[in-house]
């Protein structure tokens, strides 16, 4: 079976070419990508508009482009997939739209995804794939989530943020530090130069007793702590020395990773459970990556990360979770070409989705 799928929630449009066969592992025949940092990073952030009209733009060149890359015509495909939310509403209705439209003209059923599935399915994409159960740590811009995941659709809420998102802290940080957009990579590449001690910075809800994370507070610290920096130069922050602006973003990213490791950490404790699948755009981040690796090999726990280049917002992965909930059953395709897109969407309310309390089997 082939899987198109459409990822258009954000400012990437990706699209992707995904075969299943039989009971295996879905595999990647193509994908490609456009990313409009560029385009939004004159803004300082996206422009919901502007990010809408592009992915008009993009969408079926790419499509094209994945075609022509996976060696198949648009006759083959058996099921167009597409980023059903959450994200943006005008970004998501031009993949639903151009993923209707293309189902009905080929009278082939058409499926909509959820994107967080997608990050949270997306290290199936690599050649070492996951096996259930495990727990996983998703960490996009908007949000952040502990799960144990028995299945496709078999998703337990562990923890997750009760403010702002984890790649939201290193955004809005990283705006503070006068490193624009998107800020977690820049923020990420300038701490590599500093060190993650030098600022005494607060790890909120450490010791909370559960697993949910709280960012907010961390990101009023930075805030505070450039004020003070500021105020001691005598200068705005584009103006001090490399050390001292690298120092802070070093203890910025030592803080968020330093909550996340141990979260995940006693995520594994709480859950008994020995494999670890971290995903969404910070996952690629090189010091979360070091220091979960570190703690995990402690305590032989397997980590899985999704491909680098897969982490941030991709086709594969949606064209993946829609092959992996119509393998598992757990959901069909259907010629209902008339679409809606859901901007708020929390992955609890998917189908198969459990109750905290209930048992995982
Ligand atoms: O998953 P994603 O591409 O989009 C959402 O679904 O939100 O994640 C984007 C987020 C942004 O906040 C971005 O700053 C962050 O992931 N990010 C990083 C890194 N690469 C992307 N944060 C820290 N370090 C990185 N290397
Ligand atoms: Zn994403």
């Amino acid at each position: 079976m082939l899987v198109l799928g459409i990822e258009s929630s954000c400012d990437e449009t990706g699209v992707a070419v995904v075969e299943s066969m039989g009971a295996l592992t879905p595999v990647l025949l193509a994908h490609a990508l456009h990313s409009q940092i560029e385009m939004h990073q004159a803004y300082g952030g996206v422009v919901p508009e502007l990010a809408s009209r592009d992915h008009i733009r993009r969408v079926l060149p790419l499509a094209g482009q994945v075609l022509r890359e996976s060696g198949k015509s648009l006759d083959q495909i058996d099921v167009v997939a597409y980023t059903r939310g959450p994200g943006l509403a005008g970004a998501l209705l031009v993949g639903a739209g151009v993923a209707c439209a293309l189902g009905a003209a080929l009278d082939k059923p058409v499926l909509g995804v959820h994107h967080l599935e997608g990050h949270l399915l997306s290290p199936f994409l690599s050649a070492d794939p996951p096996q259930f159960p495990f727990v996983a740590l998703l960490v996009s811009g908007g949000h952040t989530q502990l799960m144990r995941v028995d299945g496709v659709g078999r998703y337990q809420m562990l923890g997750e943020t009760i403010d702002d998102a984890a790649g939201e802290a290193f955004d809005k940080s990283a705006k503070l530090m006068g490193l624009g957009y998107p800020g977690g990579p820049a923020l990420s590449r300038l701490a590599q130069q500093g060190r993650g001690d030098a600022y005494k910075l607060p790890r909120p809800l450490l010791h909370s007793g559960d697993l949910d994370f709280s960012f907010a507070g961390l990101k009023t610290a930075v805030m505070t702590q450039a004020k003070k920096i500021a105020l001691a130069q005598g200068a705005p922050v584009e103006a001090w020395p490399l050390a001292l602006r690298a120092d802070l973003a070093a203890s910025t990213e030592a803080a968020i990773v330093d909550v996340l490791v141990k979260k995940t950490m006693m995520a594994l404790q709480a859950t008994g459970l020995e494999r670890v699948v971290v995903a969404g755009g910070v996952g690629a981040n090189r010091l979360l990556r070091q220091q979960l690796d570190t703690a995990c090999a402690r305590r032989h726990i397997r980590v899985h990360y999704p491909e680098l280049h897969l982490c941030t917002d991709n086709g594969a992965m949606i064209a993946m979770a829609a092959a992996m909930r119509l393998q598992s059953g757990v959901q069909r395709a259907t010629a209902v070409y008339a679409f809606d897109v859901k901007p708020r969407w929390p992955l609890a309310e998917l189908s198969e989705c459990m109750d905290p309390g209930s048992s995982p089997g």
